[in-house]
């Protein structure tokens, strides 16, 4: 059998037998009764880890993103240290952009810089289309993974067009998305041509993560709470509904997750994923309501309360798991990625609290 079969097989087995597919975490997303409420955390791996920081220490962050042994490593960390109910796939939403020709580092402290920001026809004709054999390692990092993880699902990731192209229009970071949205208003065509390309990018990506035996995607549309819910349908909801509708035969749960998209979560629902992240500035039972029925919720505790005092962060726990009862399907998570100052104890004290409130005994897979 091939390793290629091996990640379909690993997905499809069945369901009893205590694989990733029979997971809280994917039976969570797939709305199906499980153990526990599941719980990760995003970006989990890195950041407030100190064994993490340690094999770090002499590698650039691009570098260690092309090196299956550290994505291997750094992947597994958080597993091991805090018993989270899913791994996410150590890398960044630029590796692709940077497979695809784009020249760009990852500035410690910044974040991505691109070298010559994309401002024409041209600049978006030499983003070129990406095969496996571009991002070979992250093949090779799936597939040890899978095998290191066992029963443990491996998220894979890809940042969707909207914030993918904010990095590449702007240069860097933005806080207001100035020169992208202008782009978008002002020269509609470039936009779409834009998205359209990096949409083929991402779902590339994801497809090369899927075939190598990734459990669930999640596509991080970070920065789209910067729109209006009228310019997000126009501009944007196409493009991530194109890679989405692409992983639809790919047999594995899709996350969909953005910041400050309270008022975008209908609009965001309709994009085709299985599961909608959620932020902190909106209650879950809120939320499930613009989501709607048929689909699963993620989220959503306030990254900074796990800077606050245990009570604190216990009463909060309990709040967003009262708040996720109604919906569909919950995966328990924080409204965004955890912060680098948090301590590695907190979140380990929360996966347990989680597992004990949620625990349903009755439940016998
Ligand atoms: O969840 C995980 O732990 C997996 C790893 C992961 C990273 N980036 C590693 C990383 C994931 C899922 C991402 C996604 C990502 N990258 C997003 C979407 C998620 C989100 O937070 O909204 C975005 C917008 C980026 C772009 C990016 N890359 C940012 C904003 C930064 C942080 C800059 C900084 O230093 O604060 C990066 C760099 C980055 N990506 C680091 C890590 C561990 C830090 C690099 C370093 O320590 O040198």
């Amino acid at each position: 059998m091939s390793t290629d079969t091996a990640g379909t097989a690993a997905r499809d087995e069945d369901p009893r037998s205590g694989g990733p597919a029979d997971s809280a975490f994917v039976r969570a997303c797939r709305r199906q009764p499980g153990p526990h409420t599941p719980v990760w955390f995003m970006r989990q791996a890195g950041r407030s880890l100190p064994e993490y920081r340690e094999i770090r220490a002499n590698v650039a962050m691009l570098e260690s993103c092309r090196r299956p042994d550290l994505v291997t490593e750094i992947t597994l960390q958080p597993v091991r240290r805090h018993g989270v109910d899913a791994a996410i796939l150590f890398s960044d939403i630029v590796v692709p952009v940077a497979a695809a020709g784009v020249d760009l580092d990852i500035v410690p402290g910044t974040g991505p810089v691109v070298a010559e920001p994309v401002a024409s026809r041209e600049d978006v004709e030499r983003i070129h289309p990406i095969t496996r054999d571009d991002v070979s390692y992250v093949d090779e990092a799936v597939r040890m993974l899978v095998k290191e993880l066992g029963g443990t699902p491996l998220i894979g990731f890809a940042g969707a067009p909207f914030t993918l192209a904010s990095y590449l229009v702007e240069g860097g970071p933005s806080r207001t998305h100035a020169k992208t949205k202008a782009l978008m208003y002002g020269a509609p065509h470039l936009w779409h041509a834009l998205a359209g390309r990096l949409a083929e990018v991402t779902l590339a990506f994801l497809r090369v993560q899927v075939d190598a035996g990734v459990s669930a995607v999640q596509l991080f549309d970070s920065w789209a709470g910067a729109l209006s819910e009228a310019d997000y349908r126009r501009f944007v909801l196409p493009h991530s509904q194109a890679v989405l509708a692409g992983l639809a035969d790919a047999g594995v749960p899709r996350i969909h997750f953005g910041v400050g998209t309270g008022e975008l979560l209908t609009a965001m629902a309709e994009a085709g994923a299985d599961v909608v992240g959620v932020d902190w500035r909106t209650p879950l039972d809120v939320a499930t309501r613009r989501i709607g029925p048929d689909k699963a919720v993620q989220g959503n505790l306030d990254p900074c309360v796990l800077l606050a005092p245990w009570p604190v962060v216990e009463a909060e726990v309990r709040r967003v798991l009262e708040q996720g009862r109604g919906a569909p399907g919950h995966v328990f998570n924080l409204g965004h990625g955890v912060l680098p100052e948090t301590h590695p104890e907190v979140l380990t004290r929360v996966v347990a609290l989680v597992h004990e409130l949620s625990a349903r005994p009755a439940h016998q897979g």
